[in-house]
């Protein structure tokens, strides 16, 4: 495994292959990134990771500063999952003149949208000027960002991006919780709360395969989702991958949670769907 700050290294050592898998991510690794190393793994001769926390898509009262962060840890995971160059760029490298950057035109005025702005500007920003730098012939997203992948994916088709987005799984803590490096703010007190975000979902799995209404669900679910010492921050229903409102036409719902608690804001997702 080699570890490449250098974008012209990294194009001539890529250059010589057929199928590139890419998987980026914001370091401080763990199973939910595993998955999509193991399945790009599996689908490409050689695989791609890069390390980046990428400053533009965190807002000003934001984490940006103590997003956690391991080095020795991320690489030793990527050894271990069979990773063959990690990309670890610094923040000159990924932005030398800051002159352009991309915006989301339709699908940011929900969700995650609604309460970080900017953010998905950020993150289509760093996701296309990542894959020009890689140029993968595939490239691995998690459903537990369910928004940025379907805005990935948008953004992908309009631009006309030569890569194939491949949408993975969400990979779980052994009592439900969804994994996210995020999970280490929480205290001990919100560790055991937190779980109720995915037994929320399932019961409004639940209410909408016995047909409950949409609007129906999503109350309850907010009232599942009243946690002491928490505010809840979104419970909403969208169609997916348009993001736009359900209609009667909808096939698949994403039914979104955001929950802040004290020093993290937790989020988690359910696709169902229809028929
Ligand atoms: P990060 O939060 O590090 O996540 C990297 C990738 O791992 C994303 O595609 C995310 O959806 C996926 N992922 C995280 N937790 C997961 C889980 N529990 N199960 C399955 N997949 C999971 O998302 C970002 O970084 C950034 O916004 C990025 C796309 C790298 C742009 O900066």
């Amino acid at each position: 495994m080699k570890v490449i700050q250098d974008i012209d290294e990294l194009r001539q050592e890529l250059a010589a292959y057929d199928s590139i898998g890419f998987v980026p991510t914001m370091g401080f690794l763990h199973e939910g990134h595993g998955s999509l190393l193991e399945r790009a793994r599996r689908e490409n001769e050689i695989v791609v990771l890069s390390i980046f926390v990428n400053p533009t898509q965190f807002g000003p009262n934001e984490d940006l500063e103590r997003y956690p962060r391991d080095e020795q840890r991320d690489q030793q995971l990527a050894r271990a999952a069979g990773v063959d160059y990690v990309f670890y760029p610094t923040n000159e490298t990924m932005y030398p003149l800051d002159m352009a950057r991309v915006m989301v035109r339709t699908g940011d005025d929900v969700l995650c949208g609604a309460s970080r702005p900017g953010h998905f500007d950020g993150v289509l920003t760093v996701v296309s000027k990542l894959l020009n730098i890689v140029r993968p012939t595939r490239a691995y997203f998690g459903l537990k960002d369910a928004q940025q992948l379907a805005l990935i994916e948008g953004y992908v088709a309009d631009y006309f991006v030569p890569v194939e987005i491949k949408r993975c799984p969400i990979i779980r803590e052994a009592d439900g919780l969804a994994k996210s490096s995020r999970n280490v703010y929480l205290s001990e007190q919100e560790r055991s709360q937190a779980p109720r975000l995915q037994q929320a979902l399932q019961q409004a799995n639940a209410l909408l395969e016995a047909g409950t209404a949409v609007e129906e669900v999503v109350e309850r679910t907010k009232d599942a989702l009243h946690l002491e010492g928490t505010a809840l921050d979104y419970v909403e229903a969208v169609d997916y991958p348009t993001l736009g409102p359900v209609t009667a036409e909808t096939k698949t719902i994403l039914l979104a949670v955001a929950v802040q608690f004290e020093s993290a804001r937790l989020i988690d997702n359910l696709l169902y769907t229809r028929g």
